[in-house]
């Protein structure tokens, strides 16, 4: 069974629920950078507005070679009830034919559920089975609690099966 995990992470929370997950499923990791600045509060604004319109943004790297794995997961920040501009990038560049994904997405509090959903239906137009989604709350967490959150869903979803 060969993984591969491809996300975006701004802050480093999404980051280490995916460096948790490729330690326990054995899996490869990609990190999508976006070369959008994204510092600072106006920018968190527009940042916003720029995932509410689901704008794409420049990524590196560009594109990803995901042919040599079976399950692809992909990990988003809720940003704006919305996944962020870099993973909807990246997405649209997959050919995700004949592929199972895992979804998963980070939040402060709420709204993780519609990015999920859209997520969804993104990764579906473009082929995928979707076989697991998950969300994680980040908010006011430890690096320890947020890998044993991680860990937790690992058990609970049993993804060391896909
Ligand atoms: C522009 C922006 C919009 C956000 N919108 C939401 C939101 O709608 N709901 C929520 O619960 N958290 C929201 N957050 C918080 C992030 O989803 C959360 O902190 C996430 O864990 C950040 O992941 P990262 O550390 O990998 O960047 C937002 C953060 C940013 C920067």
């Amino acid at each position: 069974m060969s993984r591969l995990i491809i996300y975006y992470s701004q802050k480093g929370t999404t980051d280490l629920v995916a460096k948790t997950l490729a330690k326990h499923l054995n899996a490869d990791l990609v990190r999508i950078s976006d070369l959008k600045n994204r510092d600072g509060l106006k920018n968190k604004v527009f940042g916003s507005i720029n995932a509410f319109r689901e704008a794409k943004t420049d990524i590196v790297p560009q594109k990803v070679d995901i042919s040599n794995y079976d399950t692809i997961y992909f990990g988003s920040p809720t940003w704006s009830g919305k996944p962020t501009p870099a993973i909807l990038t990246i997405i649209d560049r997959c050919s995700l034919a004949g592929k199972d994904v895992i979804l998963f997405a980070t939040m402060n509090t709420n709204r993780a559920d519609t990015n999920i959903n859209r997520l969804e239906e993104k990764v579906k137009m473009r082929g995928a089975r979707v076989i697991e989604t998950f969300a994680i709350s980040t908010k006011n967490k430890s690096p320890e609690q947020l890998i044993n959150d991680t860990e937790a869903i690992i058990k609970i979803k049993d993804l060391t099966m896909y």
